[in-house]
C-alpha cells in the first residue's frame, strides 16, 4: 500500500495505480472536494462515483474537527460513515483555511491524531501555507515548519500520509521542500499555489512545479492542491501530477459559472445550446439559468463535474496515445495566461529530458510552440553532435515532381566529391540521413499542406551524378545505415557494426529503410519512428561490440531466469544500467557477469528503476531461451507507412 505503480507514460506524465485501504485509485485522478456536512454537499460522494465515474474524494478534516455537529459522527462512524461513502477518501488538514482566514484553530498533532481516528485513507500533514508573494524568510520558515511536522507525524501513521511541498516562488526552497518531503510522504502534495491558479498566474505556477519536480521521488504519488479548472488538468499531468483536487466545480456553480476545458462561460451569457452533454440534452443550460437558485447551483455543479471528469479522461487517453504535449498546446491556445504557462514550461525543458521517450507514434504541429517540445530540442542537440566533422551541407532540393530522380539520392558529384544533404523540415534543416527519425519522420506540419505557389519545375541537377532509378541506390543505403547506427551507438561502435557487413532493406512501396540484416538474418527492425531496434540476433552482435555498461540494464540474480524466458523485468529487480537510456529505448538485459539474457524496451528511466517498488521497468521483446523466437516475426508496431519521403518532400 502507498506504493505508486506506473503503467503507461508520456514523458513525466503517468498512468498509474495507487492503492488505498478503500480501493485503488487509477491515476491521474481528480478528487472532487466534498463538504463533510452532507447537507452542504450538493452532489453526494456516492453519486459522484456512480454518475461521474470519479471514485475517490477529498474532504476537510479541519472543518469536520471544528464543526460540533460533525465531529462526533466522524469520531464514531469514521469519515466514510460521515460521508456515506466507501471509496478512497483523502482529508486535508487546515492549511487552506490558514490561507483564507489567516490562521488555523488547531495544532498539527491534534489534527494529525484526528485524521488517524476517523480512518481517513490519506491523511495530510498540517502544513504552513506559503503565499506566492511571501518573503524568502517567511517561505523558508514555512518549509521548515512543514517538514518538522511531517517528521513528527510519519512514525505515528501506519496509513497513507500526504506531505505538502511549499516554498512559494523560491526555486531552491521548492526543491528542498520536495526533497525532504519525498522520504516522508506516500503522497507528495504541491501546495501554496491556489492564489496562482485563481489569478491565472500560470507561468509562476509552472516555475514552482518545475523547481520541485526533479526532487520529487518517482515512487511517490504527486498531488497538486487546488488544480480546480479543467483547462489546467493537461498541464498538471504533463509535470507528472497524479492526483488533483477540485472545489472549483462547486465554487464556480455558486456564482453561475460553467466550466469547459476551453474556459469559463457565465450561464447568463448563454443564448445558444453550445453544450450537448447528456445533462444538457436533458435540460439545456439556457433553461437551467432560470431554475430556482439551489437547483440551479446543483445543476451547474453537475455540469462542471461532468466536464472535469471528461477532461481527466481526455488527459488519460492522451497519455496512452503519447499526445499529451499536443493536448497541452491545444489547451494553451484557449487563454494567453495558459500560453504564458506553456512558455515557462518550455524554458524548463531539462526537467523533461530524462523521461522524454525515445519516440512517439506521431508528431503533430499544433502551434508555434510545437517545435520547442523536449523531443525536438533533444533531436536538434543530438543532430548538431552528429553533424560535427561532416559537411559542408547542401540544401536538398524540394522536388515534389521528380520522384524518379529524387528516389536515387546522389551521394557524389560527377567528379566524385561527397555530397552532404540537408532537408528543410518543420524543425529547420536536417541531414537527409536523419529525416526518417522521430520526431522528423512522423511529423505532420502545416508546410506540407500549403501547396506550391508556382508549379514546381524539374531542378537542374547540375554537377550531380544521378541514376534515374526508382529504387534508392546502394550507396545511399550504406550511408543511411551508418548514420542511424552512429546516431544510436556512436561513431566507433557504428564503424564496427558496419564492418561486419550489415545490409539495409528498404520497403519496396515507400523506400523507407525497414530492417538491417546480417548473415541473412534480421539484426534490426525499423518501425515508423525510424529507430533501428535490435532483434535477438542483433542484440548478440551489439553485446559483443558495445562496451559494458553501454546500452545495458543489469538484472538482479533472482530475476535472471524470468527475463531469459521473456518475462518483463520488474523495477525491483534492476541492479543498475546505462543512465543515458530513456523510456522507449531498446536495451540489452544482462546479468551481473554481463551475460546477455534478453533485449527489451524501457518503460522507466534508469533513475526510476529500483526505486519504484512495483511494476515493470523493461518490457522484453526478445530473449535468450528462444533464439529464433517471436522477435524475428515482430516488426515494431506503428501506424501505417507514409510515403517514405521526409515531410517536405512528400508528393
Ligand atoms: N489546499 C489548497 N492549497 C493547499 C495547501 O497548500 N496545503 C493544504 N494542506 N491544502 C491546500
Ligand atoms: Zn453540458
Amino acid at each position: 500500500m502507498g506504493e505508486f505503480e506506473l503503467l503507461e507514460r508520456d514523458g513525466l506524465a503517468r498512468l498509474g495505480r495507487f492503492a488505498t485501504p478503500h480501493g485503488t485509485i487509477q491515476t491521474p485522478a481528480l478528487l472532487p472536494v466534498v463538504h463533510p456536512d452532507p447537507a452542504r454537499q450538493p452532489i453526494p460522494p456516492r453519486e459522484i462515483r456512480r454518475r461521474f465515474g470519479l471514485g475517490a474524494v477529498i474532504t476537510s478534516a479541519y472543518i469536520t474537527f471544528r464543526t460540533p455537529t460533525l465531529r462526533p459522527i466522524a469520531e464514531e462512524k469514521g469519515i466514510h460513515g460521515l460521508l456515506d461513502f466507501d471509496g478512497p477518501v483523502m482529508t486535508d488538514s487546515g492549511a487552506f483555511q490558514q490561507h483564507a482566514y489567516g490562521h488555523v484553530e488547531v495544532g498539527p498533532e491534534e489534527i494529525d491524531a484526528f485524521q488517524r481516528r476517523i480512518g481517513t485513507d490519506i491523511a495530510t500533514v498540517l502544513d504552513v501555507f506559503v503565499e506566492p508573494d511571501a518573503s524568502e524568510e517567511e517561505a523558508r520558515r514555512g518549509v521548515e515548519a512543514t517538514i518538522e511536522r511531517a517528521r513528527a507525524a510519519r512514525p505515528l501513521h501506519r496509513g497513507l500520509l500526504a506531505v505538502p511541498v511549499q516554498g512559494g516562488r523560491y526555486p531552491d526552497l521548492r526543491r528542498r521542500s520536495a526533497a525532504e518531503a519525498s522520504p516522508l510522504g506516500d503522497v507528495l502534495a504541491v501546495g501554496g499555489v491556489v492564489p496562482l491558479m485563481e489569478r491565472y498566474r500560470f507561468a509562476e505556477l509552472a516555475r514552482a512545479i518545475l523547481a520541485a519536480r526533479p526532487a520529487l521521488a518517482p515512487e511517490r504519488a504527486v498531488h497538486l492542491f487546488g488544480t480546480g479548472h479543467p483547462m489546467t488538468f493537461a498541464f498538471a499531468a504533463l509535470f507528472g501530477v497524479d492526483l488533483f483536487d477540485s472545489s472549483a466545480y462547486l465554487k464556480f456553480a455558486r456564482r453561475g459559472d460553467l466550466m469547459f476545458p476551453h474556459g469559463t462561460v457565465a450561464i447568463g451569457d448563454l443564448r445558444e445550446r453550445t453544450c450537448r452533454c447528456a445533462l444538457c440534452e436533458a435540460m439545456p443550460l439556457t433553461e437551467v439559468a432560470h431554475l430556482p437558485p439551489v437547483e440551479r447551483e446543483r445543476r451547474i455543479a453537475e455540469h462542471n463535474l461532468l466536464m472535469s471528469a471528461a477532461e481527466v479522461s481526455e488527459v488519460r487517453q492522451a497519455i496512452r496515445d503519447g499526445s499529451l504535449w499536443e493536448l497541452v498546446e491545444r489547451r494553451a491556445a484557449n487563454h494567453p495566461a495558459l500560453l504564458a504557462g506553456l512558455r515557462a514550461t518550455i524554458r524548463g525543458t531539462r526537467v523533461f529530458l530524462p523521461t522524454e521517450p525515445e519516440s512517439r507514434r506521431s508528431f503533430r504541429v499544433v502551434s508555434a510552440t510545437s517545435g520547442l517540445r523536449p523531443s525536438v530540442i533533444r533531436f536538434l542537440a543530438h543532430k548538431d553532435g552528429w553533424q560535427e566533422g561532416r559537411g559542408p551541407f547542401r540544401a536538398h532540393p524540394r522536388i515534389p515532381l521528380v520522384p524518379a530522380a529524387l528516389r536515387t539520392t546522389p551521394t557524389r558529384t560527377r567528379d566524385g566529391a561527397e555530397i552532404w544533404w540537408q532537408v528543410l523540415t518543420s524543425f529547420g534543416p536536417v541531414p537527409l540521413e536523419l529525416t526518417e527519425l522521430y520526431p522528423v519522420g512522423c511529423a505532420v506540419g502545416f508546410e506540407e499542406f500549403e501547396g506550391e505557389e508556382t508549379p514546381p519545375t524539374r531542378p537542374d541537377l547540375g554537377d550531380l551524378e544521378v541514376e534515374p532509378d526508382r529504387d534508392w541506390s546502394d550507396a545511399w543505403t550504406v550511408r543511411h545505415r551508418d548514420a542511424l547506427l552512429e546516431w544510436l551507438y556512436g561513431r566507433e561502435a557504428a564503424g564496427e557494426l558496419a564492418a561486419r557487413g550489415l545490409s539495409g532493406e528498404r520497403s519496396r512501396r515507400t523506400g523507407r529503410l525497414r530492417a538491417l540484416t546480417l548473415d541473412a538474418r534480421k539484426a534490426f527492425t525499423i518501425g515508423n519512428d525510424g529507430v533501428p531496434r535490435p532483434t535477438w540476433h542483433g542484440a548478440q552482435v551489439l553485446h559483443r561490440i558495445l562496451r559494458y555498461p553501454a546500452r545495458r540494464i543489469i538484472v538482479q540474480p533472482e530475476a535472471e531466469e524470468f527475463v531469459a524466458e521473456g518475462r518483463s523485468l520488474f523495477s525491483r529487480f534492476v541492479a543498475g544500467g546505462d543512465s543515458s537510456l530513456v523510456p522507449g529505448a531498446s536495451a540489452l538485459l544482462v546479468d551481473a557477469d554481463d551475460d546477455l539474457l534478453a533485449v527489451g524496451r524501457l518503460l522507466l528511466a534508469p533513475p526510476e528503476m529500483g526505486r519504484m517498488p512495483r511494476g515493470v521497468a523493461v518490457r522484453v521483446t526478445a530473449h535468450a531461451r528462444a533464439p529464433e523466437g517471436p522477435e524475428d516475426a515482430e516488426a515494431p508496431a506503428g501506424p501505417e507507412e507514409g510515403t517514405g519521403l521526409p515531410p517536405n518532400l512528400q508528393p
